[in-house]
């Protein structure tokens, strides 16, 4: 690779990133206490200690110190709702009447490409100050929320996966497409979004219950027609939506196996909730690759379960973490490490900090089959990473200074740590957040 030495930039930091999963490999990952990270036309040239790289850079070059603070990859998001952000925290009795009395009408809006957009421009400035720096996103049933969506993130040059929403049935007429209309819609997205620059498309049937079994065909069709696109759904979330789901489906031996009737499970289809599965569904999606986003404050605030860890790794399910905005109450991965630990812990199981910063990190990127593009700091990855501060509040920096080990630092930042911890979010080696500024 060839250096122009006026790209290149250094940061010096303490920096963690992983190459394996820290639940079934030892020295899973990478801790430079002083650290520095060499970044040169938007891809990580080198990680490692500052006393060794120090000597490799040009005379001048240009070193930012982030002394004190911590540089990891960027955040992950693998299920996230844009259309909802200026619905998140609305009150309703479980998911079926949220979604009827909050999400049905806010969705309504985004057939105004204008509203998409500066929608779309929040929701980016808020995963930014999150440190999310790529996440999979469900737009709306209108394609003029998809073009805002990939508009508002190119104009960044962010890493992101989106797509249309399908639903031919049992919801509004105002946010109804056919399976025909939604199957040529998602077509002609995909054929002008899908790996343009940085963006990947997503096939996006909403869940079973509002798709006919027609759409449902015609979606297993466009997956099988672009095999390296992204199919993301919901599966197996809240129980009365699993009843519903029998009813529809009475020929299917489960809720996932009404996707799978359909060819929707393979490598790039990510499932959000997972929570009612049994141990046949996640020893098929393992089989399959399909992969599952656990999204614990969604899970909680509509009081939908609690995902089982231990089964699913049992099976060897690729497991990554997912706000669920709007259902879910925070943009923050930190705050979605937080609850997934207490959802862990009511399940009898434990879940240390290093396995969630690596499940919204290179575990998510690994679910994404985009290990090698994003997820850690190996050399040719595209520099994503956020510099997190362990002293960002009063609270933080007592409880940081009594650590004395990685672990329980990372848990600190984890239970304590919202966006304030977020110092600076860069992607593709340019710096998009920046809390000193604000
Ligand atoms: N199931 C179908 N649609 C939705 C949605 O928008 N949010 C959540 N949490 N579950 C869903
Ligand atoms: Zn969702």
């Amino acid at each position: 690779m060839s250096i122009a030495p006026s790209n290149l930039r250094a940061y010096r930091a303490s920096l963690l990133h992983f190459h394996a999963d820290p639940a079934f490999a030892e020295n899973a990952y990478a801790w430079h206490e002083d650290g520095l990270l060499i970044v040169d036309g938007g891809v990580v040239i080198a990680c490692g200690d500052y006393d060794a790289l120090k000597p490799t850079l040009p005379a001048g070059a240009d070193v930012v110190d982030y002394s004190g603070k911590i540089i990891c990859p960027g955040f992950i998001d693998t299920h996230i709702h844009f259309p909802q952000t200026d619905m998140i925290a609305s009150p309703a009795p479980g998911l079926l009447p949220w979604l009827d009395s909050y999400t049905f009408p806010t969705e309504r809006k985004f057939d105004d490409g204008a509203h998409g957009r500066e929608v779309a421009d929040f929701f980016l400035d808020q995963l930014m100050r999150s440190g999310t720096t790529t996440a999979m996103v469900y737009c709306t049933v209108h394609k003029e929320s998809v073009d805002a969506f990939f508009g508002a993130s190119e104009a960044r040059g962010l890493r992101m996966v989106a797509g249309k929403v399908l639903m031919d049935r049992n919801c509004p007429d105002f946010l109804a497409d056919t399976a025909a209309s939604g199957a040529r819609d998602s077509e002609e997205l995909i054929e002008r979004w899908h790996h343009r620059g940085r963006l990947q498309y997503a096939i996006t049937p909403r869940f079973a219950p509002t798709s006919s079994e027609a759409q449902l065909a015609a979606t297993g069709e466009l997956a099988r027609a672009w095999p390296d696109t992204y199919i993301q759904t919901h599966v197996s979330e809240n129980c009365d939506e699993c009843n519903w789901v029998k009813s529809l489906f009475p020929a299917s031996h489960s809720y996932l196996d009404v996707y799978d009737h359909y060819g929707l499970l393979r490598p790039r289809a990510m499932y959000g909730h997972c929570i009612w599965l049994d141990d046949d569904d996640f020893a098929r999606m393992a089989d399959t690759g399909a992969a599952a986003a656990v999204c614990p404050t969604s899970n909680l605030f509509l009081g939908s379960g609690l995902f089982d860890f231990e089964r699913a790794d049992a099976k060897g399910v690729l497991l990554s973490l997912a706000s669920d905005v709007g259902a879910g109450t925070s943009f923050c991965m930190l705050q979605t490490m937080n609850e997934a630990y207490k959802v862990a812990r009511m399940k009898g199981s434990y879940l240390p900090a290093l396995r969630m910063f690596y499940m919204a990190t290179l575990g998510a990127a690994r679910a994404m089959r985009l290990e090698g593009t994003i997820g850690n700091f190996a050399p040719g990855v595209e520099a994503d990473f956020l510099v997190l501060d362990p002293r960002a509040t009063p609270l933080l920096a007592r409880r940081s200074g009594e650590c004395d080990n990685l672990e329980e630092l990372l848990f600190a930042l984890a239970l304590l740590g919202d966006d304030r911890a977020v110092a600076a979010t860069y992607s593709g080696g340019r710096l998009q957040w920046d809390a000193a500024a604000s």
